[in-house]
């Protein structure tokens, strides 16, 4: 190990005291000097926290964004959602790798450059998009900037030296409401709060009837009441944290909200502090935001200096809180909650049994609320406006506005705010869509819709969304979208329980089957299979929701699939006689016999 690395394993063991639930941001930490992660620096790095060698490498295995095999000194991740595809990321990524003479997921023989795919990163209206060294995007990617991009990475330019217009990431607020409009929360809402008192305030949650923007939509103000409470360990404190991950393809309004809205946020999050009694805050932002990390961290530290963070904020002896950031590294079951806080413990984030929820045992055992970001947003405008005003938005049961990441095939896409109750029909005349085939609301753990259900609304009691709102028009293929989410969820389920594990690479590999066409009727009644298994058996929400695409497309497209399952006999999905091939080289076997026919 080169002085310089040891150095820097020491310089982030130190930032973080070495402690053991850092070990996430201490692995980014290094990595950024050492580009990946050999033996050697897990092993310094787990002697700088006190675990074994063989736990830091399995954290470090869970998450995308570290490397146990080298890569290029510039590593170019470009985002693979389906609208990425359809917007020709593939086509520019393989343009950019024979530019470049080097494969797919393959480092160049100089080292430096290495080129792979990653899941949406957040930059649907913008894309095509790619991460750079999971530090920096490029937006707007097109044939011109990729020839440039070749030029430039041949020649070995320093990245800082690269056009700051690449990494240009505009908000596109097209439609702007109560969240998005507002001149920012400078400690309006806490005074108005001060004023009212803590149990006034969560009066006021509940008669604004808010309910949580991250997708499942509980009662924002029951939460906070739960965990308000809940004991608190003895020497702990409650625990408020910001779900920042956003890692649902094709939602992008959170990356909004914290670019154009933090102080709202922030604000929020200290309400709940003053109402829970908390005084530890997290912001949990996901890696592919990394770009936003200064910005965040200069809007905490402006609210520090203005007393509106930290200890006796404004002037209220008790009333202290503060907030850390937290960077994700890539993995998007760690916005379920409890595998949130299992990251943010420094650990792998896979999923808690639960019971105890986190309002009752959240991070290190103590009492935990996690809510979206828009929610806290919405939280700060209710702590200053009052519940009714927010009810008084929107519909029964989905009271006040949603904020929609608007994508795919429209002339606007962008973040649009509108009150709960919205058509779909609406918000696709908004966003300029055109023939339009099919819209994933709520991205590809929500549901798809086609036409003749475009006069439907918006709101948790007839379609519900977690914000993402993907447009497909007439020259799109219900069937390939629907493969497409299938990798997206393959990929990332993170394995820990087998129905989800197997089941979304199953359904993977019988979209693989379809798509090259040797599907038959068999095939169909498979996915069906998979399709109800996985519903009901997985232990959290990604392996529930991986075949709502399948789903949903087979029901209101079933002639996308029709003409893939007309196969007149059932072709196996995997070779038989190649499987059989190692066993016949250990036995010496090479006689008829050893070589079994595949039956239809
Ligand atoms: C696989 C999976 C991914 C999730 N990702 C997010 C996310 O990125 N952001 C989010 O706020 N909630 C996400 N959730 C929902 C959270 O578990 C949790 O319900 C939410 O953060 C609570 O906040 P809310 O009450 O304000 O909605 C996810 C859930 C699952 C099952
Ligand atoms: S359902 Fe999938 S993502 Fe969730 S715990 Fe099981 S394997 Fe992990």
């Amino acid at each position: 190990m080169t002085t310089a690395t040891a150095a820097a394993i020491d310089a982030a063991l130190r930032r973080h005291g070495g402690q053991r639930v850092a070990l996430v941001q201490i692995l980014r930490e290094v990595q950024a000097h050492t580009q990946w992660l050999p033996p050697a620096v897990l092993t310094a790095v787990a002697d700088g926290v006190g675990l074994t060698p063989a736990i830091v490498q399995g954290v470090a295995s869970f998450y995308r964004f570290f490397h146990l095999q080298p890569v290029g000194r510039v590593h170019l991740l470009f985002s693979d959602n389906v609208t990425d595809r359809h917007a020709g990321s593939r086509r520019l990524a393989g343009r950019l790798c024979e530019r470049l003479g080097v494969a797919l997921g393959q480092v160049s023989a100089n080292g430096a450059v290495s080129v792979g795919y990653t899941s949406c990163t957040g930059l649907g209206d913008q894309g095509p998009a790619a991460l750079v060294n999971q530090h920096q995007v490029l937006t707007r990617l097109d044939e011109t900037r990729i020839d440039d991009l070749a030029r430039r990475l041949l020649a070995e330019e320093p990245t800082t030296a690269w056009p700051a217009a690449w990494h240009r990431v505009v908000p596109q607020i097209r439609k702007a409401g109560p969240l998005l409009a507002s001149p920012p929360l400078l400690g309006e809402s806490l005074q108005a709060l001060l004023a009212r008192g803590a149990d006034a305030t969560l009066t006021e949650l509940a008669t604004a009837a808010l309910r949580g923007r991250g997708g499942a939509g509980f009662d924002t103000a029951r939460k906070w009441a739960l965990c308000r409470a809940a004991p608190v360990p003895a020497g702990g404190t409650r625990v408020v944290v910001c779900n920042a991950d956003e890692g649902e393809p094709g939602t992008f309004k959170d990356r909004v909200l914290l670019s154009e809205q933090a102080d709202a946020v922030v604000e929020g999050m200290t309400v709940a502090a003053r109402v829970l009694g908390a005084s530890q805050g997290f912001v949990y932002l996901r890696g592919e935001y990394r770009f936003l990390l200064e910005h965040l961290a200069s809007v905490l530290a402006r609210r520090r200096a203005a007393g509106l963070l930290g200890r006796g904020i404004l002037g209220v002896e008790g009333f202290d809180f503060d907030i850390a950031i937290h960077l994700g590294a890539g993995a998007y079951v760690c916005g379920e909650e409890s595998a949130l806080i299992e990251s943010l413990e420094g650990k792998r984030g896979v999923p808690r049994i639960r019971p105890p929820f986190p309002v009752a045992q959240g991070y290190l055992g103590q009492p935990t609320v996690v809510n979206n970001v828009e929610t806290f947003a919405a939280a700060a405008h209710i702590a200053g406006r009052g519940g009714a005003w927010w009810a008084g938005l929107g519909v029964p049961g989905s009271t006040g506005t949603k904020i929609h990441s608007v994508s795919g095939d429209c002339e606007r896409p962008g973040v649009y705010e509108f009150p709960f109750g919205v058509t779909v029909a609406e918000l696709l005349a908004a966003c300029g869509a055109r023939d339009t085939l099919m819209v994933q609301v709520g991205g590809p753990s929500g549901v798809a819709l086609a036409a003749d259900e475009f006069q439907r609304r918006i709101s948790f009691d007839d379609v519900p969304s977690a914000g993402a709102f993907m447009v497909f028009d007439a020259t799109r293929d219900p069937f390939e979208i629907a493969h497409g989410f299938a990798e997206f969820f393959a990929h990332e389920s993170c394995g820990f329980c087998t129905p989800c594990r197997v089941g979304t690479e199953l359904v993977k590999r019988r979209f693989d089957k379809l798509a090259r066409g040797h599907g038959s009727v068999f095939d169909g009644a498979e996915l069906q299979a998979l399709e109800s298994l996985l519903h009901g058996t997985t232990h959290c929400g990604l392996g529930a929701t991986a075949t709502n695409p399948l789903r949903d497309t087979l029901k209101r497209f079933p002639t996308a699939y029709g003409r893939r399952l007309q196969g007149p006999r059932f072709v196996p999905g995997f070779d038989l006689d190649a499987e059989l091939a190692p066993a016949r080289r250990v036995t010496g076997r090479d006689d008829a016999g050893a070589h079994l026919a595949q039956e239809g």
